[in-house]
């Protein structure tokens, strides 16, 4: 049943504040427009697409999710951004490519009118980038309370009722967790004033959100939310957080076949990933620093999913290696191949070969949609902190402390039905069926 308190309905305007500018939030803002327009479909994206069965087989009770739970309508959506590139969204989606300039041209005065705000922006975190649309400030702890005045003045301008927040910006380089001034709300607000190099240009943004009652998500594989710090603050302050790293192309894949060679008791000896990507995301993973922060959260999903500690004879020795080129020629089309030995009865050897050509922005823009509408639901169901149920839609799931992650896919998509049952104080489904042979 229901734990919670009602959920407040889903009334006004939604701002959708996105930090970064690029491919990936241009083609989710152009798909919604596009969508609103009737031009498109929303594919991908389970808030306007998927059903959610509801009690007995028998009972036939199949409402599409949008139907089921209070979510913002599309059509109340309204979007900012910040990017240190003054480009604004048309020109911006223009020069990422992903879409054609026809579909670009479809949704052009609309596009036109979202011009980014200033950001904050340190070259120490993303290398090879070199905006000028950039904040400056006497200290970290000012840039922040000027990004808070950036939110309050948006959501006044936009008269929204509600705003969240997404880091969709480049990823910055890898930063060790574990930081003292990453420890609690106190240490981290002292170490933005004293200018601290371990406090990213993304966690100031999260900390101007939640200070602000803004729900989060982290779409990149930087630490941002995902620190005691603002964990704790998310939750004193009532605001709920995801995050991190979109989870699309490889990763997907990987998360959508690991759990089955795990299910059949299949060994895997190696699993070799490689990808070409031209886009500016691939420009800025080819600094090491950057590459590394990717590399720590695609590396995970495999070695949680396969539990080589549990079943030492099948996973113990495997060999898990991820690559990421920069190849310009690509642009967003990525192209990414996987090799994989396994092995079956009495050890005898196999191989798959996946060759996915995937276009890594139309993946991530309805991750973006989904995240925006559920994350506004959670606010108004009062949910705070760290949202777990909607794991789904990240690589490097954030947890409660000391909880390992949920990577396998269809663990994540039940976890987030039955969150959405639960809140609608409907039956969890277990898919145990002995009722119906009584
Ligand atoms: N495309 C995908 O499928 C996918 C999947 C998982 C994660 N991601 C992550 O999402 C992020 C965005 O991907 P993309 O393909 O749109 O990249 P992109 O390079 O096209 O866009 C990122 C934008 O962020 C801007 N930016 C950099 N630092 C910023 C800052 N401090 N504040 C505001 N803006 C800033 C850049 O100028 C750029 O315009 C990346 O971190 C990427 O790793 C993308």
């Amino acid at each position: 049943m229901n734990q919670l308190a009602e959920i407040a309905p889903a009334e006004g305007r939604l701002g959708v504040l996105l930090a970064g500018l690029g491919a990936v939030s241009t083609t989710f803002i152009a798909g919604v427009e596009s969508v609103r327009r009737g031009l498109s479909v929303p594919h991908g994206s389970l808030t306007q697409m998927n059903t959610i069965r509801l009690g007995m087989r028998t009972e036939n009770r199949t409402p599409l999710i949008n139907d089921f739970v209070p979510l913002a309508r599309l059509d109340d959506l309204v979007f900012g951004a910040w990017d240190p590139y003054p480009d604004d969204a048309m020109r911006s989606a223009e020069t990422c490519g992903v879409l054609t300039s026809e579909d670009v041209r479809r949704v052009a005065d609309f596009m036109k009118t979202i011009k980014p705000m200033s950001a904050v922006f340190d070259s120490d975190h993303v290398k090879k980038l070199d905006g000028k649309n950039v904040k400056k400030g006497g200290s970290k702890r000012d840039l922040a309370e000027q990004l808070r005045a950036d939110i309050r003045r948006f959501r006044e301008d936009n008269k929204c009722d509600r705003l969240v927040m997404i880091w969709a910006a480049s990823t910055e380089v890898f930063l060790p967790a574990g930081d003292p001034a990453h420890a609690t709300v106190e240490a981290f607000e002292a170490a933005m004033a004293a200018d601290d190099p371990a406090i990213a240009p993304s966690m100031l943004y999260a900390w101007a959100a939640i200070r602000e009652g803004v729900p989060f998500a982290n779409g990149a594989p930087n630490l941002t939310c995902d620190i005691p710090a603002l964990t704790d603050l998310a939750v004193q302050a009532g605001v709920p957080i995801a995050g991190k790293d979109f989870k699309t192309g490889q990763t997907l894949m990987k998360t959508i076949l690991a759990p089955g060679l795990k299910a059949r008791m299949l060994g895997v000896k190696g699993w070799f990933s490689t990808n070409i990507l031209g886009n500016r995301d691939g420009e800025v993973l080819d600094d090491p620093g950057s590459f590394r922060t990717k590399e720590e959260s695609k590396l995970g999903a495999l070695e949680y999913i396969l539990q080589p500690d549990l079943y030492p004879e099948l996973y113990g020795d495997m060999y898990h290696k991820v690559r990421i080129n920069y190849y310009p020629p690509r642009g967003d089309n990525k192209e990414g191949w996987d090799n994989i030995d396994l092995f079956g009865w009495m050890g005898y050897p196999m191989q798959i070969k996946i060759d996915f050509l995937c276009r890594d922005s139309i993946l991530a823009a309805p991750i973006v949609l989904d995240l925006a509408l559920f994350l506004d639901l959670a606010s108004r169901a009062e949910m705070s902190g760290i949202q777990e149920w909607l794991s789904f839609y990240f690589k490097a799931p954030q947890t409660a402390e000391g909880l390992y992650p949920e990577h396998d896919l269809f663990i994540q998509h039940w976890k987030l039905k039955n969150t959405l049952r639960w809140l609608m104080g409907e039956e969890q489904i277990t898919h145990l069926g002995v009722e119906y042979y009584d």
